[in-house]
């Protein structure tokens, strides 16, 4: 039996976060070791609010939450995502206040703790905008040489934006960010739309959940509700894209199939194709050829079952 691997976890929680959160609660082979919040599906206070909430009645209170970023580089919060996550971002589902406060560090701070307490171990798994992420980098550039690896939910390389015609909701909201996240000289696994949008959720799938005796796995259930209302138009049929369970479930053990090491940079400008991220692919049909030298994977297919592989982690945990 390997040792778990320590995971630090920034998001924006958020419906899929929430699910992200529980696999990685659930998951023999990862270590939860602490959470950091930022803006983005809501803002950084309320998600650290839903992050507080959740930990709690799953009964893991040992977890430290840090608030991060309220506002990005180069602009400030723009007001979430309420319309896929619910007005409180988790479904609308009203979960028992924790009377448990943030971590007395910053997002920046806990990570940068962590880094040093599992110097290369830890591992850094980030499913929001990369705000804190570029921060940390900015407050210590050796931060890299003590972390494992990276793997983050954002971008897309050949399939289309999901919130302008080119850029994912992730990388768009703080593009400076994941351009700092990528340029930096660490292990880094991109997990885009490309993949993300392939793997759904059922309807008896999540009942599965709902119908659960342990309140925090039945609650995860019920958060889904509202999502699978919004994905709705996108399937035509009530499910949901699993976007940030996967980049969890890749950091707990399930192996993309292709996933080339190639240069992939972000659109910062203020044109069209803002927070697009540019990965080169020419030349890539079927087998896939890494470019030396490149430190960062983009994930564009996963063929386990993804949606099983998490439910029955959840259920099991
Ligand atoms: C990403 O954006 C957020 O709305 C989701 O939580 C996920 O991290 C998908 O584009
Ligand atoms: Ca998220």
């Amino acid at each position: 039996m390997t040792e778990p691997t320590p995971v630090y976890l920034d998001c924006d929680t958020g419906v899929d976060d929430a699910v992200a959160l529980a696999y990685l609660l659930a998951s023999p082979s990862i270590d939860l070791v602490g959470v950091g919040t930022v803006s983005g599906n809501i803002s950084a206070a309320e998600a650290t609010r839903n992050t507080l909430d959740l930990l709690a009645l799953a009964g893991r209170d040992d977890i430290p939450v840090a608030q991060g970023a309220h506002d990005h580089l180069d602009h400030p919060y723009g007001g979430g995502a309420q319309w896929v996550h619910g007005e409180n971002g988790i479904g609308g589902v009203e979960l028992p206040r924790s009377p448990r406060a943030a971590d007395s560090r910053t997002a920046v701070e806990l990570l940068i703790d962590l880094s040093h307490a599992y110097a290369g171990r830890l591992h850094v798994l980030t499913i929001g905008p990369m705000t804190n992420l570029a921060h940390a980098l900015d407050a210590d550039p050796t931060l890299p040489e003590r972390v494992a690896a990276v793997t983050a939910m954002g971008g897309a390389a050949l399939a289309p934006g999901n919130i302008t015609a080119a850029a994912e909701a992730n990388v768009y909201n703080d593009p400076q960010a994941a351009a700092a996240l990528l340029a930096a000289d660490w292990d880094v696994t991109l997990v885009p739309l490309d993949a993300t949008m392939e793997h759904t959720m059922s309807e008896q799938q999540r009942e599965r959940l709902a119908a659960d005796e342990r309140p925090f796995v039945s609650a995860i259930g019920h958060i889904l509700d509202h999502y699978f209302d919004f994905y709705r138009d996108t399937y035509g049929h009530r499910t949901c894209a699993l976007h940030d369970p996967l980049a969890a479930a890749i950091v707990g053990g399930i192996t993309p199939s292709r996933a080339p090491r190639v240069p992939v940079t972000v659109d910062v400008t203020d044109g069209p194709g803002r927070g697009q991220t540019i990965a080169d692919l020419r030349g890539q049909r079927v087998a896939m050829r890494d470019h030396d030298g490149v430190r960062t994977r983009i994930v564009l297919d996963v063929d386990a079952g993804v949606a099983d592989h998490l439910i029955d982690t959840i259920l099991a945990g």
